[in-house]
This record gives C-alpha cells, sequence and structure tokens, in this order.
C-alpha cells in the first residue's frame, strides 16, 4: 500500500488546522509542506515559521519540500522549526551533496528532488547519502496541474537503480497525483504519493486519502 503525503498548498489557508486534522485522521503517514521562494519556482508559499507552527498540532511527520535557489541558506531553519525530511532540488544549488550533508547533521531525513526534465544520472552521485528521492511528476509551483505520464519509466528506472546498487532510499512522487494514476506510479516502484489538490478540493479528504491507498493494496 502506498504511503500518502496530503500538501497543504490546496488546503484551507485561513484555517489549516482542520484540514491537518482530516489529513491525519484519513490515515496520512506525512504531511507535506511547500516551499517557493519565487525565484526557483514562480510562486511564494511558506516559510521555517509555518514548520514552526504546524510542529505542536500534529504527530504526522513534516516532509518538507524546498523550492527554493540554494537551500543550505535555509536548511538548518527548517530543521530547527521541526522538520522531520527536508527534500532539496539538486537544481537549485552547486552544492547539492553540501545541502544533504547539512539535513543530515540536524538528525533529519534528508531528500533530494528532482524536476520532470532531470535525469537520474544527475543524482547518482548523492544517492548513497540520501533517505529518500523525489520524483517530480508536474513542474513544480503549482499544485492541480496535469500528472506528467512519462515520469513512469523514471520512476521505474530509479527503482531498479536501487534494487541493484547498495543503496537504501524511498521514492516519492508529486504532482497530479489522484485515484486514475496512484496504482501506476506504486506498481512502478513510488512508496509515497504527495496529494494536494485530490485530497483538499473535495468534500471528504478522509475518503479521499483512503481512496489513494486502496487502489494500491493488492
Ligand atoms: C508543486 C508541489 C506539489 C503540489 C501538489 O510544486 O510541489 O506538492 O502541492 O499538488 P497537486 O497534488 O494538486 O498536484
Ligand atoms: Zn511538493
Amino acid at each position: 500500500m502506498i504511503k500518502v503525503a496530503p500538501s497543504i498548498l490546496s488546503a484551507n489557508f485561513v484555517d489549516l488546522k482542520p484540514d491537518i486534522e482530516l489529513a491525519q485522521k484519513g490515515g496520512a503517514d506525512f504531511l507535506h509542506i511547500d516551499v517557493m521562494d519565487g525565484q526557483f519556482v514562480p510562486n511564494l508559499s511558506f516559510g521555517p515559521g509555518m514548520v514552526e507552527a504546524i510542529r505542536p498540532i500534529t504527530s504526522m511527520p513534516l516532509d518538507c519540500h524546498l523550492m527554493i535557489e540554494n537551500p543550505e541558506r535555509f536548511v538548518t531553519q527548517f530543521c530547527q522549526a521541526g522538520a522531520d525530511i527536508v527534500g532539496v532540488h539538486v537544481e537549485s544549488t552547486p552544492h547539492i551533496y553540501r545541502a544533504l550533508e547539512m539535513i543530515k547533521q540536524h538528525s533529519v531525513k534528508a531528500e533530494v528532488v528532482l524536476n520532470p526534465g532531470t535525469p537520474i544520472s544527475l543524482v547518482e552521485d548523492v544517492l548513497p547519502i540520501v533517505d529518500q528521492v523525489l520524483i517530480m511528476t508536474v513542474n513544480p509551483g503549482f499544485g492541480g496541474q496535469k500528472f506528467i505520464s512519462q515520469m513512469i519509466p523514471k520512476i521505474q528506472r530509479l527503482n531498479q537503480l536501487r534494487q541493484t546498487g547498495e543503496n537504501n532510499f524511498a521514492i516519492e512522487v508529486d504532482g497530479g497525483i489522484n485515484d486514475n494514476n496512484v496504482a501506476s506510479v506504486y506498481k512502478a516502484g513510488a512508496d509515497i504519493a504527495v496529494a494536494g489538490s485530490y485530497v483538499f478540493n473535495s468534500d471528504d479528504p478522509i475518503a479521499q486519502i483512503k481512496k489513494l491507498k486502496t487502489r494500491t493494496s493488492d
């Protein structure tokens, strides 16, 4: 069964707490927090203050996806704010190894993230030190976009690399996930699916999370 990480980017910004509680009640495995700087992606969202505010109101692990230039400038702040996982884009810094090591120094799970156009070969040398790899299945920046199905073979290739190599990372996918495509990403090797609009732009977020899990239970 796939693990589900609802993204608060599609939750109710003026009253986040009820949505976070619904995610937890629905059996969400992580809470996904999308951080955008208006530079790396053409949108702005939350900072470490949001992570700090959410930390005491949920026991779900906080999965922080940093879509920011030179994320090593902010890694420490997100770790200290209470992040359980910090994801950094390989395209966002010339010092990806340093950024990942910084995350690990705080005993926080380190994740490397790839845009749809970025080949897996670009992260091969950091795979031994990461806890997770996030394959973007949309161009980052906005919720509610269409899933890019060409990412399925990419997930398969990464999964093969994991099985043949000395690595032991989880595979997460993010963007356009719904009950029509979740089984295909799971079958390709994904362990965790982020879902924003599918969960929160619905009258029943609990049912939506359960549907994603049911679709992937053999
Ligand atoms: C996009 C974000 C995603 C987004 C997913 O930049 O990284 O996490 O919130 O939203 P949906 O599930 O609506 O594509
Ligand atoms: Zn995300």
